[in-house]
C-alpha cells in the first residue's frame, strides 16, 4: 500500500472493498462458467423475448442489425451469450473490441475498480486512470519516436486527432496520401480518406486525398514497390508542396487484411521521408494482433513512424506521436476521454498482453498457425473449389468463400451464425469472411472446433444451392 494516500486510493486498497469487489467478479466468474458451448435458445420465450426487442430495436434505429443479435454480454472464453440464452463464438469480437473474450476476470476487477473513481472522464479533469494507461503504452513504444500521446473516444477521433496535428505541422501543405481499399472511419474528413464512395454518398468531396496501389500479391514486391511510388511521384509533382502526409494501415482492416513484406514499407516510407511527408499509421484495427503491439513493430518500422492511431481491443482509443508533431495548445481537447472503467481496463489489456502472447512462439502465433492450418485443411479436402484466397496475419484471419462476392459471403455468414459462429466480411474484390478472434482466450480445441462450424456452414450453402438449382430444372 503506497504511504500517500486518497480516500478513494485508501477505499479501493481497503480490505472490505477488494473482498465485496472480489466477491463479485466471483459470481461473474460463476456465471460465466455456466456458458460452456454453442447453444440455442433457452426456450420459446425467450426466442419471442429476442424477436420482440429486435424488432424494436431496429425500429428506433430506422434499420435492420447486420445479424439478429442483441447480447446479454455474459461470455466464457470465446463464447457470449445472447438475449435469448443462446450460445455463440465470438470470432469477430465487436470487430475486434473483445481480444480477451466477454466477462474476462481481470478485467472485470479493473472495471469495478473503477467506481472509486469518476464514471466518465475528461481532458481537463483526467484521473490517473488516463496517466497510467498512456504512460503503460509509451512505455511499450520506446523503440521508436514516438513520446507523446492523446486518449480519445474512439478510432475516428484518434484519426482526426492525428490528421489535424500533421496538417498543423506541415502548414499549408494539407492533402493526404491514402492507399486504394483503405479504411480511416466515419467522420467527415475520414470518409473522404476511407477509399470506399458508398461510405460517402451525399457527403462534399475536397479532392485532398490521393489514392496509392497497395501491394499485391500478386504482382510480386519489386513491381508493387515501383506502381506506389510511380503514384506517389505522380501525386507529388501535380499538387506541389500541398501533400502533407501518407497515411497507411499496415495490416488493411476493412480493406481485406492486405499487408506486405517488410521491404515494401521500407522502400515507401524511405520515398515519403525523403520529400518530407509526415508518416502516420492507422493500426485502430491491427494494434495487438500481429504478434507485437503494434504491427509497425512486428514489421520493424519504429523509425519511420511519427504519428500513430490504434482503438478497438484497447477498450480506448489513443494517438502517439512524436515530439516533432506535438501541437500547438488549443488544437487538441475535448470533454470525454473515456470511463475510468475503460481506462483502467485498456491498461489491463496492454499489461496481459505482455504476458506470452508475442513473438514466434507466442499465442498469437501459436492460435493463428492454427486456425490457418485449419482453413488449408477444409480448403484442400471437404471445402475444395469452396474457399479461394486465404489471409492470415496475427489474430487477423480471413478467407474467401467460393467466389469471393457479396451474395458468396452474406450467405456463409447467416449460415455461420445459424450455426453458432459470428463473423463479418471485409475485402472488395473478392470479399472475404473477416475474423478477429478472441485469442486471449481461446484454446487450440476451440479453434479446431470452430473450423469444424465453418466447414459445415461452406457445405451447408454449397448444398442449399445445388438444392435451389436442381429444384430449378
Ligand atoms: C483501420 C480503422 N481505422 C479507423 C476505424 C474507425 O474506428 P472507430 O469505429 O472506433 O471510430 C476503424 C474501425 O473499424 C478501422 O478499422
Amino acid at each position: 500500500m503506497s504511504d500517500v494516500q486518497t480516500e478513494s486510493s485508501k477505499l479501493v486498497e481497503s480490505a472490505a472493498f477488494q473482498t465485496a469487489r472480489d466477491q463479485l467478479v466471483t459470481l461473474v466468474a460463476q456465471a460465466s462458467a455456466r456458458i460452456t458451448g454453442v447453444r440455442g435458445a433457452s426456450s420459446p420465450a425467450h426466442s419471442d423475448r429476442l424477436k420482440r426487442d429486435l424488432l424494436e430495436f431496429q425500429k428506433d434505429r430506422g434499420r435492420d442489425l447486420y445479424f439478429p443479435y442483441l447480447a446479454s454480454g455474459l461470455g466464457n472464453g470465446p463464447f457470449v451469450e445472447l438475449e435469448d440464452g443462446s450460445v455463440k463464438y465470438d470470432l469477430i469480437t465487436g470487430i475486434g473490441i473483445h481480444f480477451f473474450g466477454h466477462s474476462h476476470p481481470e478485467l472485470m476487477k479493473e472495471a469495478l475498480t473503477a467506481t472509486g473513481a469518476d464514471i466518465y472522464q475528461g481532458n481537463l479533469q483526467p484521473g490517473h486512470e488516463a496517466s497510467s494507461l498512456l504512460r503503460a503504452v509509451l512505455s511499450r513504444v520506446e523503440d521508436s519516436r514516438l513520446s507523446h500521446g492523446w486518449i480519445t473516444t474512439c478510432g475516428t477521433m484518434a484519426n482526426e486527432i492525428a490528421l489535424k496535428i500533421i496538417r498543423q505541422k506541415k502548414f499549408p501543405a494539407h492533402h493526404v496520401l491514402a492507399f486504394s481499399d483503405c479504411f480511416a472511419g466515419r467522420s467527415t474528413a475520414m470518409q473522404e480518406i476511407t477509399d470506399n464512395p458508398k461510405y460517402r454518398e451525399g457527403q462534399p468531396v475536397h479532392g485532398e486525398v490521393h489514392y496509392l496501389p497497395f501491394y499485391q500479391p500478386k504482382l510480386g514486391l519489386q513491381e508493387s514497390i515501383r506502381l506506389t511510388l510511380e503514384a506517389m511521384c505522380g501525386h507529388l509533382s501535380r499538387y506541389p508542396g500541398k501533400i502533407a502526409a501518407i497515411m497507411m494501415e499496415p495490416v488493411q482492416g476493412e480493406g481485406g487484411f492486405n499487408f506486405a513484406p517488410q521491404e515494401y514499407y521500407v522502400a515507401v516510407f524511405e520515398a515519403a521521408r525523403k520529400v518530407g511527408l509526415a508518416i502516420w499509421l492507422d493500426e485502430i484495427q491491427s494494434f495487438g494482433r500481429t504478434g507485437q503491439l503494434f504491427a509497425f513493430q512486428t514489421f520493424g518500422l519504429q523509425k519511420y513512424v511519427d504519428v500513430v492511431t490504434t482503438a478497438k481491443m484497447l477498450h480506448a482509443s489513443m494517438v502517439l506521436f512524436t515530439d516533432e508533431y506535438n501541437p500547438k495548445p488549443g488544437l487538441v481537447a475535448g470533454t470525454f476521454t473515456g470511463t475510468s472503467a475503460s481506462l483502467r481496463v485498456a491498461r489491463k489489456v496492454v499489461e496481459l498482453l505482455d504476458d506470452g502472447y508475442y513473438g514466434a512462439d507466442g499465442r498469437i502465433a501459436r492460435l493463428s498457425a492454427r486456425f490457418a492450418a485449419n482453413i488449408a485443411r477444409l480448403a484442400d479436402g471437404p471445402c475444395r473449389g469452396m474457399i479461394g484466397e486465404r489471409r492470415n496475419i496475427g489474430g487477423m484471419i480471413a478467407f474467401e468463400p467460393f467466389l469471393g462476392t457479396m451474395d458468396d459471403v452474406k450467405a456463409v455468414l447467416t449460415k455461420l451464425f445459424e450455426l453458432g459462429v459470428v463473423a463479418f466480411q471485409c475485402g472488395h474484390g473478392p470479399m472475404l469472411v473477416r475474423l478477429l478472434p478472441p485469442f486471449g482466450v481461446m484454446t487450440e480445441a476451440q479453434v479446431d472446433e470452430a473450423c469444424l462450424i465453418i466447414e459445415k456452414a461452406v457445405l451447408s450453402v454449397a448444398s442449399e444451392r445445388t438444392a435451389t438449382r436442381g429444384g430449378g430444372k
